[in-house]
């Protein structure tokens, strides 16, 4: 069996890639690797892995031969990196992973599977869930959407589609992401022994932990088709919907360490709550950690030394120091300048 992880050098790929290797699956990873290639180089020797170094807009799609599932998380991956650059989002997020699930079928995968977000849903009032209304409101959020919309029309008996709306995920990864709530109030924690909560901390936020989001990937693929086929599915857990304020005690408390913190940002009232029951009735799944395991393992890791902050750690910041590169190139392209 051999899945294509796209995106699979990212936060969620490279924990993904991990646990596909330990299960058995044979793995082809593409991706760009914006945030470098070290994020798999513990795997890299692995028999069972190859990877490609390649963009889901113009990669060769005989790389699709042999494959049965797609597992399409490439994107640019965030509210305000999907800002920097409206255009190229729409690019990748929306057109090229239909251009993904479109080759996909044409070359006979017989799954693909798309990496969405509870961002669909925006901020509203109600809980929500999989048939409640959408309220995109960021080109991030829109491109994936779009993206929803586009790739599931393709499903039929022969090719099974199956979107996962992922929650705000934390935790651990060999492409650490400080730019994502726990692992960022984690961050301010160490660093300055204060947890940055936004104001006024009384905002509802759905939490899943990264490993738990990537066990939802395989369960998908390993499940009946006409279970997953055609389905959208929420991926996180009702017990992990919590409020700001009270998430940054816990984290405190799992931490062990007096709960000191610090506002910032200007009131934000917008609040969401996501019901996960679908994927724990349909596919049986649980999340195995909790917020305050999640907080406690990035904060050992940051104290061993394993993980620092680089600016790749924070993705809207890396993405745009990638794009004020590649201008500086065009130009020096375009008018010979040379320093
Ligand atoms: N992390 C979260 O909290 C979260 C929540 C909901 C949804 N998601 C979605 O899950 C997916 C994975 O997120 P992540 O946190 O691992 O993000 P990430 O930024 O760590 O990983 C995305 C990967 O995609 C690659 N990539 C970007 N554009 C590409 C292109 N054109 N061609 C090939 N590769 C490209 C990047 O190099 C990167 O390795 C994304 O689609 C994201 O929108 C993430």
């Amino acid at each position: 069996m051999q899945v294509l992880v796209t995106g699979g050098g990212g936060y969620i790929g490279s924990v993904l890639i991990e646990l596909l290797l330990e299960r058995g699956y044979r793995v082809k990873c593409l991706d760009r690797f914006f945030f470098g290639e070290q994020t798999l180089s513990e795997l890299s020797g692995n028999p069972n892995l190859e990877i490609i170094k390649d963009d889901i807009r113009w990669f060769d799609p005989g790389i699709l031969n042999g494959v049965d599932t797609v597992m399409d998380l490439a994107a640019l991956s965030n509210d305000p990196s999907g800002e920097l650059d409206p255009e190229k989002t729409m690019e990748i997020n929306y057109k090229g992973r239909v251009r993904v699930a479109s080759l996909a079928k044409k070359y006979g995968v017989e799954r693909y599977i798309l990496a969405s977000s509870c961002s669909v849903y925006g901020f509203q009032d109600e809980i929500v869930c999989e048939t409640s209304s959408t309220n995109p409101l960021t080109t991030y959020a829109k491109a994936n959407l779009m993206a929803e919309q586009d790739v599931m029309p393709m499903a039929d008996e022969r090719f099974s589609v199956t979107v996962l709306r992922q929650a705000t995920v934390y935790g651990l990864s060999p492409r650490m992401r400080f730019d994502l709530a726990i692992n960022g109030m984690v961050l301010g924690f160490y660093k300055n022994g204060k947890i940055p909560i936004m104001r006024d901390g009384t905002q509802w936020r759905p939490f899943v932990h990264v490993r738990d989001t990537s066990k939802a990937f395989i369960m998908v693929m390993e499940s009946e088709k006409e279970v997953v086929n055609r389905e959208i599915f929420n991926v996180g857990s009702n017990e992990q919907n919590v409020q700001i304020h009270p998430l940054a005690k816990l984290i405190a408390e799992s931490i062990n360490l007096p709960f000191n913190f610090e506002w910032y940002g200007s009131p934000d009232k917008r609040s969401y709550r996501v019901d996960f029951s679908k994927i724990h009735d349909k596919l049986g799944f649980r999340a195995s950690y909790t917020p305050k395991e999640g907080a406690k393992e990035v904060y050992d890791a940051l104290v061993s030394g394993k993980i620092t902050d680089n600016i790749k750690t924070r993705t809207v910041e890396w993405y745009k120091y990638l794009l004020e590169a590649q201008k500086i190139v065009r130009e020096v392209e375009m008018n010979g300048i040379i320093l």
